[in-house]
C-alpha cells in the first residue's frame, strides 16, 4: 500500500471539535460583511476583498457557510446562506459569468448543498440550470467538456483536470431529473479525461488538447503547474478527489488502481510536514509558496474513497488523510482573527513561472476553496456526511 507516515500524528477528536468550532466563529464574525457580497477567490495581506457574485470560486464560500451550519445549527448561518442561493439562481438564468466549465464548483457546494440540507427549491432549480449551462460546452465530437473560453476556439480546444470535481453536478442532475442526458455527458467526458491527462508514472497533466478537427487527443499543457512536465500540486489533488467521485458515480473499477496510483504520486512529493508545494517538483530547501488547499483537496479524496474499500485499505488512507489534516490544522489554519477573515493560510492560486501560462495572483494567501476543503476535511473526519458533491 506504499507510503504510510507512521511517524506523524493523526489529528485528535478534540482537534477537529476546536477546529471546526473556530470555523464556525470566524465565518459567525465576518458573516455580516459577507452575505450580500462573497469572499474573493484569494486574500490580500490574509484578508478576502469582498465581491460580487462573478468568479468561479464564489460557490465555495456559500459552502463554508451551509458546512458551518451543519456544525453549529445558528440560523443566522442558514439565513446568509438563502440569501446567496438567491443571487446563484439569478445568476444563471441571466447567465452572468458563466461561459465556462467551473458550474459544479459553483453550484454544488451552494445550491445543491442548499436542496440537499434544507430542500430549498431555489437551489435545485438553479442546480438544474447550471448542469444545462455545463452540458453545453460538451464536444461529442472528442466526448470532453471543453473548460475555458469561446467553444471551439483552437488555443482553448481542451478539457483540465479540475473538471472531474464540475461533472458531480451532472449525475445530481440525472438523479434529479430522471434525465440520463446528464450522466452520459459526465461519464464520456470523466473517461476522456483519465485516458489523456494521466501519464505513465501517474503524474497527472493540467490541461489536455484535442485535435479541432477529429477529436484526437493531441498534447498536454500546463497553465498554472511549473513547466509542461512536471506536475501542478492542485492539479494531482484534484486528480485524486476526481477519481474517488469518478469511482462512486461509475462504479468503474479501473478507477480504484486509477486512484491509488495517482494519490501515490501526491504522496510520495509530500514535503516533511506534508502539505506540498505549489508544484510536486519542489520540495523543501527550494525557496517556493505552498498550496496548502491541494492538502486539503487530497485528504476529502482519500476520505472519499476510504467508503469503498476494503477495511484495511480504508483506514490505510484515511490515516493518511488524518495525518495531513494534522499539519493543515497546526501549522497552517488561522487561529486568530486578528491576522485573517480567512481559515487557512499559505494557499496558492496562481504562480507565474518562465514555463507557464497564468497570471500571477494569490500567492501565499488564504484561497477560498482551500478554507472550503479544509472544513468539508473536518466534518468528513468528524463522522457520516451527505456531500454536496
Ligand atoms: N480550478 C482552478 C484552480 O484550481 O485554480
Amino acid at each position: 500500500m506504499g507510503v504510510t507516515f507512521e511517524g506523524y500524528s493523526e489529528i485528535g477528536k478534540e482537534e477537529i471539535e476546536e477546529a471546526l468550532n473556530f470555523c464556525c466563529e470566524q465565518i459567525l464574525h465576518v458573516l455580516p460583511e459577507f452575505t450580500e457580497k462573497f469572499q474573493n477567490a484569494y486574500s490580500e495581506n490574509g484578508f478576502y476583498p469582498p465581491v460580487e457574485n462573478r468568479d468561479w470560486t464564489c460557490g465555495f464560500w456559500t459552502g463554508e457557510i451551509w458546512l458551518a451550519y451543519e456544525h453549529c445549527r445558528d440560523e443566522r448561518l442558514k439565513a446568509a446562506a438563502e440569501v446567496q442561493v438567491h443571487d446563484f439562481l439569478e445568476r444563471i438564468e441571466k447567465k452572468i459569468e458563466v461561459d465556462h466549465h467551473d458550474m459544479g464548483f459553483l453550484y454544488s457546494p451552494s445550491c445543491v448543498a442548499a436542496y440537499k440540507l434544507t430542500g430549498n427549491r431555489e437551489g435545485r432549480e438553479a442546480g438544474i440550470r447550471a448542469a444545462d449551462q455545463l452540458i453545453t460546452r460538451y464536444h461529442s465530437v472528442g466526448e470532453f467538456i471543453q473548460a475555458w473560453g469561446p467553444m471551439n476556439a483552437p488555443e482553448n480546444y481542451r478539457l483540465i483536470i479540475d473538471c472531474l470535481l464540475n461533472v458531480p453536478l451532472l449525475f445530481w442532475a440525472s438523479k434529479e431529473t430522471g434525465d440520463e442526458k446528464y450522466r452520459e455527458i459526465a461519464e464520456k467526458h470523466i473517461h476522456t479525461a483519465v485516458a489523456n491527462v494521466i501519464r505513465e508514472d501517474y503524474s497527472t497533466w493540467h490541461t489536455f488538447f484535442f485535435d479541432l478537427e477529429t477529436g484526437a487527443p493531441d498534447h498536454g499543457a500546463t497553465c498554472q503547474g511549473y513547466r509542461d512536465g512536471s506536475a501542478w500540486a492542485r492539479g494531482q489533488a484534484w486528480g485524486v478527489y476526481g477519481l474517488a467521485l469518478a469511482y462512486k458515480y461509475t462504479g468503474r473499477k479501473e478507477y480504484i488502481e486509477l486512484f491509488r496510483r495517482v494519490t501515490e504520486y501526491f504522496l510520495t512529493h509530500l514535503p516533511q510536514d506534508l502539505v506540498p508545494y505549489w508544484d510536486l517538483e519542489f520540495t523543501d530547501g527550494d525557496d517556493q509558496p505552498r498550496d496548502s488547499s491541494s492538502a486539503s483537496i487530497a485528504a476529502c479524496g482519500m476520505l472519499e474513497m476510504c467508503k469503498y474499500l476494503e477495511p484495511k485499505e480504508a483506514a490505510h488512507y484515511r490515516g493518511i488523510a488524518s495525518r495531513i489534516l494534522k499539519s493543515v490544522y497546526d501549522n497552517y489554519a488561522v487561529k486568530d482573527f486578528e491576522i485573517s477573515n480567512g481559515l487557512v493560510l499559505h494557499s496558492t492560486y496562481s504562480n507565474h513561472s518562465p514555463y507557464n501560462t497564468c497570471n500571477h495572483y494569490g500567492v501565499d494567501e488564504c484561497n477560498i476553496w482551500g478554507d472550503y476543503f479544509y472544513m468539508e476535511a473536518l466534518t468528513r473526519m468528524n463522522g457520516d456526511w451527505e456531500m454536496y458533491w
